[in-house]
C-alpha cells in the first residue's frame, strides 16, 4: 500500500541554478571577468576545455525560462547574481546594465507569482578581485561588503530571501586546496585563509542585509555530505574524523558560535599549513561576529561518503560498503544515491546545532537520460533520487527537524563547472545547439508533487 507524505502547508518548493552555470553572454552590457571566465578558457581546465561563454543563454531567455518555471508550479527559485555584472572590477564603479538585469528578472519572477531567492556569491569572484589575492586577503571581503550594499539596496524592495555564500568549503578546497575549481590552487595555507574570509564576509553582508532589507530572511548555504566509517577501526574513524572535520565543522561550527575545530587547527599546524597560526589572519573580534543570527541554514546535500583507509595496514573488514555499482545506486557524477544519509544530515544538523530552519538548497542527480524518439525525456532514474530524497526529507520533519523547503538542483542542464556539459542534473532538458528547452518526465512529476504538497511514498 502506497502513503501519502504531506508536506507543512508553508513548505517551499523551489529549483536552484547559479549565474555561471546559467547566462552565458558575459561579455555583454559591460559584464567584468570572473574567475570562473579565466579558469574556464584555461586549457587543460574543464571537459573539452568548455566554457560557460554560452552555456544555457539564461542572459537572454530568461523570460521564457520563467514561463517552464511556472509550467512546472515552482513557488521559489534560487539563483546567484554575477557581482562582475554588477561591480565589474569587484568594487567602485557600478554597472547599471548589470543591475537592469537582475531587477527585471525578479520583477518577471514575482509576476509570474515565484518567491526570488538570490545568493550573493556562487564562485564567480571578478578576477579584478582575485588579482589582489582573493578571498585569501581581507580586503576582498570588504569589497564583498560594499556589493551587498549595492545589490540589495537595488533589489531589496522586492527580493526577501538572501543567500550571502554557497558551500564556501567547495570554494575554498576545491578552488584553492585542489586546484580543480576557479581560481585554480593548489595551497592549503592559502585556501584556510579564503575560508575565514568567507565566513567572515558572509558575516558582514548579513548586517548589511538586515540593514537594507529588515523584512529579509537572510542566510548561508553549506555543502555537506553524509560521511560514515566503514568500520570501527582506528584508522577509519579517523579518518571520517578528518573529513567531516574539514569539510563540514571548519564551516558549521564557527557559523554556530564554537569557533574552528580544535582538532583540525591541530592537524592543520601540524602539517604546516598555519605557518604562522590563526592569529595571522583571524584578528581579535572575528570569531564573535561570525555567528551573526542567521534565519536559516541552506544545506547542499547529494552523497554518502563511506570512509575506508585503504592504507592503513591490518585495518578492519569493512561493517559498510558502498551499495552494487547501479545506475540506480550511483549517478553520473560517481555520487552514491543514498537518501537515508539527507535524514540523518538533516536529524545530526537540526540537533547539534540548532539552525532557526533548514532548508535543502540543493539536491539532484546527473543522468544524462535524453528525448526519446517522441521527444519525451524519461529520466526514471532522477525521478526516483528525487522520490527517495523527499521521503527521507519527510522522515526528518517527523523525527522534529525544522526542514522547511527543497530546490531541486537544478532547473535545467547546465554548464557543470569543471564537468562542463557532460553531466546534466535539470530537471530541464538543454539542447545546447539548438537552445531548445524539453522539461523532463521528472519535472513533470515535480509539478505533481507541488501541486499536491506531497507525494506517495
Ligand atoms: C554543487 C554546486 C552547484 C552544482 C552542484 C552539482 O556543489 O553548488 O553549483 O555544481 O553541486
Amino acid at each position: 500500500m502506497t502513503k501519502k507524505l504531506t508536506f507543512p502547508p508553508s513548505f517551499v518548493w523551489g529549483a536552484a541554478t547559479a549565474a555561471y552555470q546559467i547566462e552565458g553572454a558575459v561579455n555583454e552590457d559591460g559584464r567584468g571577468e570572473s574567475v570562473w571566465d579565466r579558469f574556464s578558457h584555461t586549457p587543460g581546465k574543464t571537459h573539452n576545455g568548455e566554457t560557460g561563454d554560452v552555456t544555457c543563454d539564461h542572459y537572454h531567455r530568461w523570460e521564457d525560462d520563467i514561463k517552464l518555471m511556472q509550467k512546472l508550479g515552482l513557488k521559489a527559485y534560487r539563483f546567484s547574481i554575477a557581482w562582475a555584472r554588477i561591480l565589474p572590477q569587484g568594487r567602485g564603479e557600478v554597472n547599471q546594465a548589470g543591475i537592469d538585469f537582475y531587477s527585471n528578472l525578479v520583477d518577471g519572477l514575482l509576476a509570474a507569482g515565484i518567491t526570488p531567492w538570490v545568493t550573493l556569491f556562487h564562485w564567480d569572484l571578478p578576477q579584478a578581485l582575485q588579482d589582489e589575492g582573493g578571498f585569501a586577503v581581507r580586503s576582498t571581503a570588504e569589497a564583498f561588503v560594499e556589493y551587498t550594499e549595492v545589490i540589495t539596496k537595488a533589489l531589496g524592495d522586492r527580493v526577501k530571501h538572501w543567500i550571502t555564500h554557497n558551500e564556501p568549503s567547495v570554494y575554498t578546497l576545491v578552488g584553492h586546496w585542489y586546484g580543480e575549481h576557479a581560481p585554480g590552487l593548489t595551497d592549503p595555507a592559502t585556501a584556510i585563509r579564503v575560508s575565514h574570509h568567507l565566513l567572515l564576509s558572509h558575516a558582514w553582508a548579513m548586517a548589511v542585509i538586515r540593514r537594507n532589507v529588515p523584512d529579509a530572511q537572510a542566510g548561508i548555504t553549506l555543502n555537506m555530505n553524509w560521511t560514515v566509517p566503514a568500520s570501527n577501526s582506528r584508522a577509519d574513524r579517523e579518518l571520517q574524523r578528518m573529513v567531516d572535520g574539514q569539510w563540514v565543522r571548519w564551516f558549521i561550527d564557527p557559523l554556530y558560535g564554537r569557533g574552528y575545530p580544535a582538532d583540525i587547527v591541530q592537524d592543520y599546524t601540524g602539517s604546516g599549513f598555519l605557518p604562522d597560526g590563526l592569529a595571522a589572519f583571524v584578528l581579535p573580534g572575528d570569531m564573535a561576529q561570525i555567528p551573526a543570527p542567521t534565519d536559516f541554514l541552506g544545506i547542499n546535500f547529494y552523497n554518502r561518503g563511506i570512509m575506508r583507509d585503504e592504507n592503513a595496514p591490518d585495518n578492519d573488514p569493512p561493517l559498510l560498503v558502498p551499495q552494487p555499482k547501479t545506475p540506480e545506486n550511483w549517478t553520473e557524477m560517481g555520487w552514491e544515491n543514498y537518501a537515508d544519509g539527507l535524514h540523518f544530515l538533516l536529524c545530526r544538523i537540526a540537533f547539534e546545532y540548532h539552525p532557526t530552519q533548514i532548508y535543502i538548497t540543493e539536491n539532484g542527480a546527473s543522468y544524462s537520460t535524453g528525448p526519446d524518439a517522441d521527444g519525451k525525456v524519461r529520466d526514471d532514474l532522477r525521478q526516483r533520487y528525487l522520490r527517495t530524497h523527499l521521503a527521507a526529507g519527510h522522515r526528518a520533519i517527523q523525527a522534529g527537524v525544522p526542514f522547511a523547503g527543497y530546490f531541486q538542483w537544478s532547473l535545467m542542464d547546465n554548464f557543470e563547472w569543471s564537468f562542463g556539459t557532460s553531466q546534466r542534473f535539470g530537471m530541464i532538458w538543454t539542447d545546447y545547439e539548438t537552445q531548445k528547452r524539453t522539461i523532463k518526465e521528472s519535472g513533470h512529476w515535480y509539478a505533481d508533487v507541488i501541486r499536491a504538497n506531497g507525494l506517495a511514498e
